[in-house]
């Protein structure tokens, strides 16, 4: 199956240069950790560091899904807490464990699939989540623009206090997003950036931050549909609540879905 979204060892490593929302902010990792089940261990789809970290400082077993043994070994340089986990290379559509966990986090994780592959994701991880247990699915979501333009973006980011990507990127996607299939490409999201720098209306300052951190990445995000999600979910999963971060700029685009198995 072909569904697998790379990037290399190099943009593993560029994790540290990554800002919120394309990695856990303090607040998401504070509502992780507020949801981590008293028994069970969890089941983590990707690499993410700060998740690693989250299951090791509670002394929970983790075991790691990638389909990348090079991203998962690259990213450990990042994880701060001593300890050990299971990793295990597979396709998250094809994963066939043998268990069930209690706990199973996905950060990001259904964006790297197009709509179509959705079904079978959920289908893969409610075969792994125990009755009971809960599916964390942070998610980069579909949403109404609150801004008309990506220079009324700009003002707005301006005021807000944070970084450029930190204010700005979950407001250009809502903007950008192709609306087919809710597919943003990276090389076209920075090209995007790049124009408002050729334009005056970032700096070049701004624009290197941005740069740096997505050059060379070819991963499409596919923004969600939350109600399509929950349709979806909705056999193996009831919605018990959404949660949103507070630390990055439209944090109703990277909702927190709380799925209880049925
Ligand atoms: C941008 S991250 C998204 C997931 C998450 N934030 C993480 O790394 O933990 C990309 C990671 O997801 C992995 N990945 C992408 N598609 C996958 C799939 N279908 N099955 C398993 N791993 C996949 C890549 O190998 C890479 O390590």
């Amino acid at each position: 199956m072909s569904s697998e979204q790379h990037y290399g060892q190099d943009k593993a490593l560029q994790w540290r240069l990554y800002r919120s929302p394309a990695r856990p902010s303090p607040t998401d990792l504070a509502l992780y950790a507020a949801h981590i089940e008293p028994s069970g261990g969890f089941l983590l789809l990707g690499s993410t560091p700060e998740l690693r970290s989250l299951a090791r400082r509670h002394d929970k077993p983790l075991t790691a899904v990638d389909a990348s043994v090079e991203a998962y070994r690259a990213l450990e340089a990042l994880v701060t807490v001593p300890g050990e986990e299971r990793f295990v290379c597979s396709n998250w559509l094809e994963m066939d464990l043998g268990e069930t966990f209690e706990l199973v986090l996905g950060d990001g994780v259904i964006n790297m699939l197009p709509p179509a592959l959705h079904p079978a994701l959920l289908e893969r991880v409610a075969a792994h989540t125990r009755p009971g247990g809960l599916f964390i699915l942070h998610a980069h979501a579909v949403t109404e623009p609150e801004m008309a333009t990506p220079e009324e973006v700009i003002r707005w980011y301006r005021t807000s206090g944070m970084e450029l990507y930190t204010a700005t990127a979950n407001h250009m996607c809502a903007l950008w997003a192709n609306p087919a299939d809710g597919g943003v490409p990276t090389p076209d999201f920075l090209l995007r950036y790049r124009q408002l720098l050729d334009d005056g209306v970032i700096d070049p300052e701004e624009y290197r931050d941005v740069e740096a951190m997505l050059q060379g990445d070819a991963l499409t995000l596919y923004l969600v549909d939350v109600d399509r999600v929950r349709a979806l979910a909705g056999p193996f999963f009831e919605l018990e609540a959404i949660h949103y971060s507070d630390d990055y700029g439209c944090p109703q685009a990277k909702p927190f879905l709380l799925l209880r198995r049925r």
